[in-house]
């Protein structure tokens, strides 16, 4: 009821704004006269390369690409708690994708969310992080895009409810929300780091999971990277409030983000699988600069207790077995063996204490990777554990992530668990219909 409230009080004051802004003559920006499409060969090959990296960090082929459709292409739902908008095709194809527009057009889209029509653009679409990109990279981002295959197709129509499919409305909110401009910089803390806070703050856009949002959907400003919700999955907090039981260093978030796996840690899954997967074919010293940045600003540990790994691992569970028999039983039948015998990869997993989805406020994300599993990534030796969604019912789960968060998580029971394992499973049905990206390489958009 608060919530709802609050979403109308947000919704007036958008009205409003919006309604001042059109006086003021800028609901509407000017369109922006099209070209033919310039030939692939007219742009420079290393600009190309350059453009194709940049758009792996600023995930353009998770969001623009869906299964068994052209790359960039476009037509992915993306869920928003207002309704669902569908990303855009932004191939070179004149008629249906960006391929009738000038750069200037692109760097308008990517600066300040406008189509060269001159329609707004919903901020599903990260401008309020792509603001950030230098004209150097967009122009590389602008060379990579129309080099690629043009495709024919257009989007389904967004489904959002009224007032929120009224494009003019967008107005409003980016002259409450939409500043741009905010990467730090400081020459003190050198060039890794300032690189780093370029491409986090920027094109990497990590703050669009990891950042909580205000009920008009907004980053909230004093709460960066307090933990953000993406699909049905909690986007862990990285600043000083991380629940992660080992603290991250630069070299924990170098592995994790180049490998999608890390000792102390355990693995990437979910909407995170995808980001690492991008990120794969980045330059090395690009994932180093958003390591060292991301660990400078994750701040001081909490009071409350990160110890380095082995002490979090070997401390003696502070609840005994006894607290939920039913769930200690299938985690001795169905987990221990890989979770307690430091088998190797892939079939070793982390011991369940070092892993931030046991210890993490949010149990969604532990009922997803258990009914999930972890799937192979095609082509590498990445770790795999099955799902568990066909072999225990919703009951025998909930005692189950009860039995794990008393034993490993050492923290209170999580509240309204079956909720969280009836989502989980609702959520899971969709993804596997129609979200999850394919890890194939060809997907990533090799020029
Ligand atoms: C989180 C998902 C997401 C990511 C990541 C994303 N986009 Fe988009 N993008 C969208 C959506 C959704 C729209 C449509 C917005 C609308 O209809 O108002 C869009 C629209 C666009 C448009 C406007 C197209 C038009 O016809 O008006 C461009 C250009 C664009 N994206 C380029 C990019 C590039 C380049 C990247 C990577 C650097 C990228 N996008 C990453 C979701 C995304
Ligand atoms: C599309 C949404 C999305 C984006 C963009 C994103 N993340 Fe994540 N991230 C997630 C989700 C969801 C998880 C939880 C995954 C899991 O349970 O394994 C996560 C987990 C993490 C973790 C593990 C934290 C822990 O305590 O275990 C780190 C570190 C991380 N992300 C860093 C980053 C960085 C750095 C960036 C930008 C380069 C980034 N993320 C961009 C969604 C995202
Ligand atoms: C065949 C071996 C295997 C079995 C059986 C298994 N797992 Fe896993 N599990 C893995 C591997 C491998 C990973 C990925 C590497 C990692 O994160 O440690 C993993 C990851 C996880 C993670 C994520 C840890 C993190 O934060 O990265 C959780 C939680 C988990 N498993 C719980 C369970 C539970 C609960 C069961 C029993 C119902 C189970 N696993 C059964 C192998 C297994």
């Amino acid at each position: 009821m608060a919530r709802r409230l609050r979403i109308i009080t947000g919704i007036a004051a958008v009205v409003l704004v919006a309604g001042a802004a059109a006086g003021f003559g800028v609901a509407w920006r000017p369109s922006i006269a099209a070209i033919a499409p310039p030939r692939p060969d007219t742009f420079n090959p290393d600009l190309v390369k350059r453009g194709r990296d940049l758009a792996a960090i600023g995930n353009c082929s998770t969001c623009h690409t869906v299964r068994g459709g052209g790359n960039y292409a476009g037509g992915l739902p993306v869920p928003t708690p207002f309704g669902t908008v569908f990303s855009s095709n932004i191939t070179p194809d004149a008629a249906t994708g960006i391929g009738s527009w000038p750069e200037a057009a692109f760097v308008r889209a990517m600066r300040s969310g406008v189509s060269r029509d001159g329609r707004h653009l919903y901020p599903t679409f990260p401008y309020d992080h792509f603001t950030n990109v230098s004209d150097a990279d967009d122009r590389a981002l602008y060379a990579f895009l129309m080099t690629r295959q043009p495709v024919s197709a257009s989007p389904p129509a967004n489904q959002l409810s009224f007032p929120f499919n009224f494009r003019p409305l967008i107005t409003g909110w980016k002259l409450l929300y939409f500043h741009g401009g905010d990467v730090p910089s400081n020459v003190a803390k050198g060039a890794e780091w300032n690189r780093g806070a370029y491409l986090v703050e920027g094109l990497a856009h990590c703050g669009a999971c990891h950042t909580p949002r205000n009920a008009l959907g907004a980053e909230r400003v004093n709460a960066q990277f307090a933990g953000g919700e993406v699909d049905n999955w909690h986007a862990y907090a990285l600043n000083d409030t991380s629940h992660a039981p080992v603290r991250w260093t630069a070299d924990a978030l170098y592995a994790y983000l180049r490998h999608g796996w890390q000792a102390d840690h355990g693995t990437a899954r979910g909407p995170m699988a995808e980001v690492v997967s991008n990120l794969a074919s980045v330059p090395d010293s690009d994932v180093r600069a958003i390591a060292a940045y991301m660990a400078d600003i994750s701040g001081a540990p909490a009071p409350d207790g990160k110890r380095p790994a082995d002490a979090v691992a070997q401390s003696p569970p502070a609840v005994a077995a006894q607290a939920d028999p039913a769930g200690a039983a299938i985690y001795a039948a169905a987990c221990a063996s890989c979770h307690e015998s430091k088998r190797p990869l892939p079939y070793g997993g982390v011991d369940l204490a070092l892993s931030t989805a046991v210890t993490s406020p949010d149990p969604r994300n532990l009922a997803n990777i258990v009914l999930a599993g972890v799937g192979a990534v095609e082509g590498e030796r990445s770790p795999i554990m099955p799902g568990f969604a066909a072999s225990i019912d919703d009951v025998q789960m909930a005692a189950l992530l009860n039995y794990l968060r008393v034993r490993f998580g050492k923290r209170p029971a999580w509240n309204d668990l079956d909720k969280a394992v009836r989502d989980a499973r609702a959520a899971q049905a969709v993804s596997v219909a129609a979200r999850e990206a394919p890890a194939e390489s060809s997907q990533r958009g090799k020029p």
